[in-house]
């Protein structure tokens, strides 16, 4: 996906890894850039910075009506970039109700969908283009402090790879972005070796510049695929350490 001249739509773009998605497609040449947030006077300061190559828009990634209101004003779009995320910080049985294990699945997995179904047949008629989904280290692996978290990024991915196959003559290629801990406000009461999301922005270009599917954007995600590969349960027995420290100085409040 060559992102000079491309017209890329961006969910979450308030803030966070979304907001440098924003700057490194600017910085990769894209021609218009549709900034989505749920709060459009977020996106005010990105807003006056980028003028005429920008187009800021209010979506909620839950609400399919204004998810077809985003689809009837941003009809040139080549590429969608699924960005907007949630996270909630427990296990399973740490997640009670479910209720948080809810939020999350409406954004990153029933979110990410809706967007993909309205969005791909776009891209496809305007002569092709790419979607990208953020996804995660966790996509790859279960970190039981994220465990929901991580069910979700993990469908998200099997959503990516079915997408990729559906699309495949259609002229719309499908990218997995994979990162570890990045420095964003989904991290900030957590401890820990981070990347900051410029990185991981900028090797999402590149990525998709190149046409590898899947874009290991920081060291971890490049680690965490050859183990998981390589020793399976040695790979599960230290990541199982991890968690049970990660608890320990981590506390559930
Ligand atoms: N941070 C990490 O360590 C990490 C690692 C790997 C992958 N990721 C993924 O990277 C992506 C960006 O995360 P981040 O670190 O930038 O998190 P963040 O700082 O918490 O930002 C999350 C963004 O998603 C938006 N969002 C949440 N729910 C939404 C909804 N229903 N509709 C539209 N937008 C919504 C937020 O908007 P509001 O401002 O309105 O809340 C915000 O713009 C996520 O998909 C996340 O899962 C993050």
């Amino acid at each position: 996906m060559k992102i000079s001249g491309a017209i890329a739509l961006v969910t979450g773009a308030n803030r966070g890894l979304g907001l440098h998605f924003v700057e490194a497609l600017i910085e990769f040449g894209a021609a218009k850039i549709y900034a989505t947030a749920r709060n459009i006077d977020a996106l005010a300061p990105l807003a006056e910075k980028y003028q005429n190559q920008f187009v800021p828009l209010s979506l909620d990634v839950t609400e399919q009506a204004q998810v077809e209101v985003a689809a009837e004003k941003a009809t040139d779009v080549t590429l969608l970039l699924n960005n907007a995320g949630a996270l909630n910080h427990r296990g399973l049985m740490e997640a009670v109700d479910l209720s948080g294990f809810e939020a999350e699945m409406a954004v990153n997995v029933f979110g990410l969908a809706r967007m993909c179904q309205t969005f791909a047949p776009i891209i496809a008629a305007n002569g092709g283009g790419a979607i990208t989904n953020m996804l995660s280290v966790a996509s790859l692996m279960n970190f039981p402090p994220f465990g929901t978290y991580a069910a979700t990024k993990a469908a998200a991915m099997s959503l990516t790879d079915c997408l990729r196959f559906e699309m495949r003559d259609k002229g719309v290629e499908v990218f997995g972005v994979y990162a570890g801990l990045i420095d964003t406000d989904m991290t900030g009461d957590i401890a820990g070796d981070k990347v900051s999301p410029g990185e991981v922005a900028r090797n999402t270009m590149l990525g998709m510049e190149a046409g590898d599917v899947n874009i290991d954007a920081d060291d971890r995600a490049k680690t965490v695929r050859p183990e998981l590969r390589n020793d399976p349960d040695g790979f599960t027995k230290e990541s199982w350490l991890r968690a049970a420290e990660f608890r320990v100085n981590h506390p559930l409040g």
